[in-house]
């Protein structure tokens, strides 16, 4: 690929990406923090303070600045901004308003997600996800806080992979809560959150999910838009790479998974400004109609296949399937060895040029995640992070990879001459970019 090709769209967006919950530290009237403490959790650990981005926002947003990037994403935080029904909380929202004001001081667009998998506990209680409830309750929140934050925003999404608890629905992943052995955990659960299971959104997949994500998903749109009408919105949605092995069967059966977990939300994104892609990996449909990992091949701390190819192949599907203009909201490998990261961003973002080179109206990338982080069940062992966090004293660690994406996002380009980065211990390593 020679240089002119390597060249990424005028103004296109580079960015890392987090999640309150998964960051900020101490948000323990949400119904994930239940779930946490729960007698026997599903959870591996509990959240408690993780990096602590609620105090330190400032010096870590001049560590993203400071690379090159030019834009941030984050979420805000429903269960601090609504901590009981009705009662808006003036202090949270004007936490979000410096932190917003706090990227644009230092040139980074704030895109915000207003839901990342977490719900506050009083709505928890009265069933969360799996009640249509959430629908007028998440719009009355979108409109609060769009009034309140969102003239100063540059990019808004609604909820994070509003897909994603169809497909562990779907992947059978919730069954593990209905073994016998896991009988009192499940309770346990269910005693703290004050609800089913399901009322969590990761859990929330079965039932009427689909069309009540959906509208959730409309309403709170067009909750955004009526209080700030110059904010592009849109939702994210969690793409595999999916192939079917060559098997009837096996290709039917896919089409099948498909028209369940991504044909609601691609219908309900028409009238979007952009459609948020996020990608991980790839998975392959066999003819018992399950999905197999291919075996004898590399995978990351998650256990997924390493596939950088796989975020373009996510973004073709979108694309075909929409036509809307995408922005790669989320792509990374979970790793302990930065080496692997500094080789998986350059090849997923050398699909993307591909991509684009073919027509398809990728916008933008944000790395997945800024920072080492709380990842959900698996607590805090998996390192997605650009930059590395000692959780004792909450220092920050510059990754090689975190040096190699601003270069990347600096020159906007691929295949810049071999980059002199900040290696593990600060000291320089060299990483090429082609
Ligand atoms: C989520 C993140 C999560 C990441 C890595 C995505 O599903 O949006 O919150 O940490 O994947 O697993």
């Amino acid at each position: 690929m020679g240089w002119a090709m390597a060249r990424f769209p005028d103004g296109f967006i580079w960015g890392a990406a987090t999640a309150a919950h998964q960051v900020e530290g101490a948000n323990s009237n949400c119904d994930s923090w239940a779930l946490e403490h729960a007698p026997g959790s599903f959870f591996a650990e509990p959240s408690g303070d993780a990096i602590d981005q609620a105090h330190r926002f400032r010096d870590d947003l001049a560590l993203l600045s400071g690379l090159g990037l030019n834009s941030y994403r984050f979420s805000i935080e429903w269960a601090r901004i609504e901590p009981e029904e009705g009662c808006v909380s003036t202090a949270a929202l004007d936490h979000y308003r410096r932190l917003i004001g706090a990227c644009r001081d230092r040139g980074l667009a704030p895109m915000a997600t207003f839901h990342h998998f977490t719900t506050p506990r009083w709505l928890a209680r009265r069933g969360g996800w799996g009640s249509d409830e959430i629908v007028d309750r998440f719009a009355r929140y979108c409109e609060i806080a769009a009034r309140a934050l969102g003239s100063e925003l540059a990019q808004a999404c609604t909820i994070n992979e509003l897909n994603l608890p169809n497909a562990v629905f779907e992947q059978g992943q919730l069954r593990m809560f209905d073994a016998p052995e896991a009988a009192s955990r499940r309770a346990a659960s269910e005693a703290a959150l004050g609800a089913g299971l399901e009322s969590f959104f990761l859990f929330a997949g079965g039932g009427g999910y689909s069309a009540r994500a959906a509208r959730a998903h409309v309403k709170g749109r067009d909750a955004i838009k009526a209080a700030a009408p110059h904010l592009p919105v849109g939702m994210t949605l969690a793409i595999l790479e999916e192939v079917a092995i060559d098997d009837d069967a096996a290709r039917a059966a896919l089409a099948i998974y498909q028209d369940k977990v991504y044909a609601p939300f691609y219908a309900a994104a028409a009238g979007d400004d952009f459609l948020g892609v996020q990608n991980y990996s790839r998975s392959i449909m066999h003819a018992d109609g399950r999905f197999h990992r291919p075996r004898d091949v590399e995978r990351t701390q998650m256990g997924y296949e390493y596939r950088p190819e796989a975020v373009a192949a996510a973004c073709r599907q979108a694309w075909a399937a929409t036509h809307l203009p995408l922005i790669v909201t989320e792509n990374g490998i979970a790793t302990l060895d930065d080496a692997r990261r500094c080789a998986f961003i350059p090849a997923a973002l050398g699909g993307l040029l591909e991509a684009i080179a073919d027509g398809v109206d990728v916008r933008g990338y944000y790395y997945w995640s800024a920072f080492d982080n709380y990842e959900w069940l698996a607590g805090y062992r998996p390192r997605f992070g650009l930059i590395g966090v000692d959780r004792a004293s909450q220092r920050r660690e510059l990754k090689g990879s975190a040096v190699l994406l601003g270069a990347i996002a600096r020159a906007n380009a691929l295949g810049a001459p071999t980059l002199q980065t900040a290696g593990p211990q600060g000291r320089g390593a060299a990483v090429g970019l082609d």
